[in-house]
């Protein structure tokens, strides 16, 4: 198979200097690419600023912004049987990101953010027959209903859910996969590279 995985945080420029991003390692995304790859499938992997390396055998593309994704995923995924979007895209961005470093004065400063496009729920909405759309909700409350609800919403075949605790950061993970048919599957927790191989055995199989 041909499967698309987004891996990696986003950045969303402020000014030239600075940025807004979060704690997304890559590791899950790398370790599905890996996974996939051993397991014989075609892996092109859509990466996000991060400091690990890809797996050998995956064709990577490099993006920094939200906006970057959106394009590069939109070019790619018609050609995909399964997406896999483990990337922890920006919500929101800068709504004027500045020309030039902004100078300190007396006083807060307000930012004001605009939402970027919610990738998954635009390739949700547009679904490609066949093609298998996996989405992540890394939460840190109410995780089975957050989850399911953002299957129905983005309109997935599978939602991948982990608390942000088990997941962000670590060399490990712990997660329950929920399908479309209303299947409920934790998988055994460990290794991101364990985990993934399990993942993948549910989801493409
Ligand atoms: N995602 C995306 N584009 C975005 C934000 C998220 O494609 N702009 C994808 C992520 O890659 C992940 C899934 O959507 O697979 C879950 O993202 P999340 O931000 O947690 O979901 P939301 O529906 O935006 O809900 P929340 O209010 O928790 O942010």
């Amino acid at each position: 198979m041909n499967i698309l995985v987004t891996a990696g945080p986003t950045r969303e420029k402020i000014d030239p200097v600075r940025f807004i991003t979060n704690h997304s390692s890559g590791r899950m995304g790398y370790a599905i690419a890996a996974a996939a790859i051993e397991a014989g499938h075609q892996v092109t992997l859509i990466s996000g600023p991060v400091s690990i390396t890809p797996p050998d055998g995956a064709k990577v593309v490099n993006v920094v912004s939200a906006a970057d994704m959106a394009e590069a995923v939109h070019s790619l995924a018609p050609l995909a049987d399964a997406v896999i979007m483990s990337a922890a895209v920006a919500d929101y961005r800068p709504a004027n990101p500045w020309d030039s470093k902004i100078k300190k004065l007396p006083g807060n400063l307000t930012l004001t953010l605009e939402r970027t496009e919610d990738i998954l729920a635009s390739l949700g909405a547009n679904k490609t027959p066949g093609q298998l759309l996996i989405g992540f909700a890394a939460e840190t409350d109410d995780l089975e209903q957050n989850a399911m609800g953002k299957l129905e919403r983005k309109n997935l075949d599978w939602i991948a859910a982990n608390l942000a605790s088990d997941g962000f950061g670590t060399d490990t993970n712990k997660i329950t996969l929920y399908s479309r048919s209303g299947q409920k599957i934790p998988l055994p927790s460990g290794k991101k590279i364990d985990v993934a191989r399990e993942m993948l055995k549910v989801i493409l199989t």
